[in-house]
């Protein structure tokens, strides 16, 4: 092989991996887990959605254990990990199968709003405590809405 040759799978290498590595995104800043700060973005997150949940007469009943601790983890590294933070999430818990995991629960359109009510005041502060710029706002929003949607099972009271 002469050494012309390997330059050119050389320069066609760095292309490759420059291309890969292209989406704007990325340029600008890091993936959205990066950029809100990391862990300590979602650990905030949800202990202040936990917070709510804690003192809410439709939703509080459902979870089972005594302390809401564990739970508020398991959504925490769920977050993370859909967000483009470490999986931690699925080591611990396995693949995700949302939908499938809250059958047990009853999750009918005011066990939702609930639900939202108490992500909305969870993102609300995030964003007035400075840690979550408008644009991540608006798309980490629609993604726990349509998120809330997919997981309703059913529509009686
Ligand atoms: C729509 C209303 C919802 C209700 C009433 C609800 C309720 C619950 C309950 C009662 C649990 C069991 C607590 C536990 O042991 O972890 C749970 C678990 C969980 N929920 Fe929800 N949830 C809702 C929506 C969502 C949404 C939109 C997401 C994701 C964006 C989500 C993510 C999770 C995760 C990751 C777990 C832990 C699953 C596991 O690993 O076992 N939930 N939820």
């Amino acid at each position: 092989m002469s050494s012309n040759h390997d330059e050119f799978e050389d320069a066609n290498r760095v292309e490759t991996v420059r291309i890969r590595r292209a989406p704007a995104a990325e340029f600008v800043g890091g993936n959205f887990y990066q950029r809100v700060g990391g862990r300590e973005f979602f650990k905030a997150l949800t202990d202040k959605f936990y917070e709510g949940v804690a003192q809410d007469e439709v939703l509080r009943p459902m979870y089972p254990e005594e302390d809401l601790g564990p739970a508020a983890e398991r959504l925490q590294l769920f977050l993370e990990q859909y967000w483009g933070g470490p999986s931690d999430y699925q080591e611990l818990r396995g693949h995700p199968r949302l939908k499938m995991r809250h059958m047990p629960f009853k999750i009918n359109p005011k066990a939702r709003e609930h639900w939202l009510r108490h992500m909305r005041a969870a993102v609300d502060s995030m964003v007035s405590s400075g840690k979550l710029p408008p644009a991540d706002e608006a798309e980490l929003w629609a993604y726990l809405d349509r998120a809330a949607t997919a997981m309703l099972n059913t529509f009686e009271d």
